[in-house]
């Protein structure tokens, strides 16, 4: 039965499919704000240590699931496990509320690109808008968001039915290489704008955020570890199937651990990279119109759309080109991280059809899951962020947490932040107490990992993982719901307590 499951055609095309899967919007619009506004190289640092403790742990223990069960998510810790089988659907319940705003920003993308042809053929007059006009004007037609957004799912949707092999593998070997080269490109034109050294220093160095004015004052410790364990998390596609589902078609030879290291290195250095190539020119830029850097808008849609527009509208007549070049390689990190989370939902479906001996059902399938993320996608393509309607304004709430801000806000709110990080504290539990930590150490040990290896895996798997999820679960909470902090860090000590208990007494085993 195994045998008709698919597999990838090579390590480097697992490699450049995962490096995908990680690499998207979370890189370009969330890494280099968060590491500005919390500290520079301080953020780095404790991201980089939450990277190596938790993030490759978690990366290891999904791969290896994924490779010995050679099942999806939902059958996978079905089978894994008693009492968190239901983990499983939380992981392919959570890419599917992700893929409803994913796929909302992958048409605002090629809303964009087209947008800067037009410039490029009939020259920056044609769309003589600012940013901020021309954004509040696509948000505010929501027809034309959805008829993109449509668009954008039915590319993912093209890749994805081509199969493991021939269609996500293929995608990305040449999506991913074809990436890098645009990345070089914005950075050597957003590096040699003038200013732009003020750009690197709201990335790098630790204060600047506060002396700019950007924040008030600098966020304590405790916040810091939860934005960037937050960020972490989502930046490396964690806890949400895909690379457990990305790991199943991955052959037995291949080393767990080289792979994972392979991953968090990229996927932190594009982050990097991404920084490099937005933050200076959207600083060089603000500078140069007289916006005080405190107030330039550096993170989320309104650094992809309001800002950057402006820095290639300011170009001069190579600007649209730049323009094309960037959001081209924004759709091509928003797609190959959107397959992955279609892949990680259909994967269910086709393996149940497999195990029943009906081989080519792929196509329906992920026919079927498409149509039902477009059906969520178009309530969040027609809200248009909040500027049309938002659930808030249906709930006829004034003063909404940021959760009811927009329709995408309230979808990732239950995904990356709740799904994600509880998703990966019970796996963590699962492994580390229900289980044992050889479940994970024994498949990796195709690869043979050393003895520190596997000394600093147990360790990390049954202490750190699961603290640091608390903290993160707490920081997501505070961010969604708002309210006093206390309380969210209280609920987060006693859902870990109680899970530590429900996976460490074993009721049933024998005396
Ligand atoms: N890692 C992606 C990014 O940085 C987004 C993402 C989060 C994701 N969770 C995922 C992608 C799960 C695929 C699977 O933007």
């Amino acid at each position: 039965m195994e045998n008709n499951r698919s597999s990838w055609g090579s390590n480097l095309g697992f490699l450049l499919a995962a490096i995908g899967s990680a690499v998207g919007l979370g890189n370009i619009w969330g890494f280099p704000y968060k590491m500005g506004k919390s500290g520079g190289f301080t953020f780095l640092l404790v991201y980089l240590l939450l990277a190596v403790f938790v993030g490759m742990i978690i990366m290891v223990s999904e791969l290896a699931i994924g490779r010995k069960t050679k099942l999806s998510p939902i059958d996978a810790y079905k089978k894994v496990s008693a009492k968190f089988a239901w983990i499983g659907w939380m992981a392919t319940i959570a890419p599917f509320l992700i893929m409803s705003f994913y796929s909302v920003l992958g048409g605002y993308c090629l809303q964009y690109i087209a947008l800067n042809m037009t410039k490029l053929s009939f020259g920056n007059g044609a769309v003589a808008m600012s940013g901020s006009e021309i954004f509040g004007a696509m948000l505010t037609t929501p027809l034309g968001c959805v008829v993109f957004t449509a668009l954008f799912i039915f590319l993912c949707m093209a890749i994805v039915q081509g199969g493991v092999s021939s269609g996500i593998e293929k995608f990305n070997k040449i999506g991913m290489p074809a990436l890098f080269v645009m990345l070089l490109i914005i950075i050597v034109r957003s590096l040699t704008l003038p200013n732009a050294v003020e750009g690197l220093k709201f990335m790098f160095v630790p204060g600047y955020a506060v002396k700019a004015q950007f924040i008030e004052k600098a966020p304590n410790l405790i916040t810091v570890l939860g934005t960037a364990g937050g960020q972490m998390f989502f930046s490396l596609s964690l806890a949400m199937g895909a690379i457990l589902t990305y790991g199943s078609y991955l052959s037995k030879e291949e080393n767990l651990v080289r792979n994972s290291v392979i991953i968090v290195i990229s996927d932190t250095l594009i982050a990097i990279m991404a920084g490099i190539a937005v933050i200076p020119a959207a600083v060089a830029n603000g500078i140069a119109n007289g916006t005080p850097v405190g107030q330039i808008k550096l993170s989320g849609p309104n650094l992809l759309f309001v800002t950057l527009q402006d820095v290639f509208s300011n170009m001069g007549s190579l600007g649209p080109l730049f323009g094309v070049i960037f959001y081209a390689l924004v759709l091509i990190a928003a797609i190959s991280s959107a397959i992955s989370l279609m892949e990680a939902i259909a994967a269910h479906w086709i393996d149940m059809d497999i195990q029943k001996g009906e081989n080519d059902t792929r196509k329906q399938r992920v026919l079927t899951v498409s149509l039902l993320i477009l059906f969520e996608a178009v309530i969040v393509a027609w809200d248009g962020l909040g500027s049309n309607f938002s659930p808030a304004s249906l709930l006829g709430i004034s003063d909404p947490p940021t959760f009811l801000d927009c329709f995408l806000d309230f979808m990732d709110c239950w995904s990356e932040g709740i799904a994600m990080p509880l998703g990966a504290m019970l796996m963590a539990l699962m492994i580390g107490w229900e289980k044992s930590p050889e479940l994970v150490l024994d498949e990796v040990a195709h690869g043979d990992p050393s003895e520190g290896f596997k000394k600093f895996y147990r360790i990390c798997i049954k202490f750190v993982v699961p603290v640091v999820m608390a903290f993160v679960l707490a920081g997501q909470m505070i961010d969604f719901f708002g309210g006093p902090q206390i309380v969210w860090y209280i609920v987060s000590v006693v859902a870990l307590v109680v899970f530590f208990c429900l996976s460490f007494f074993q009721p049933h085993a024998e005396k």
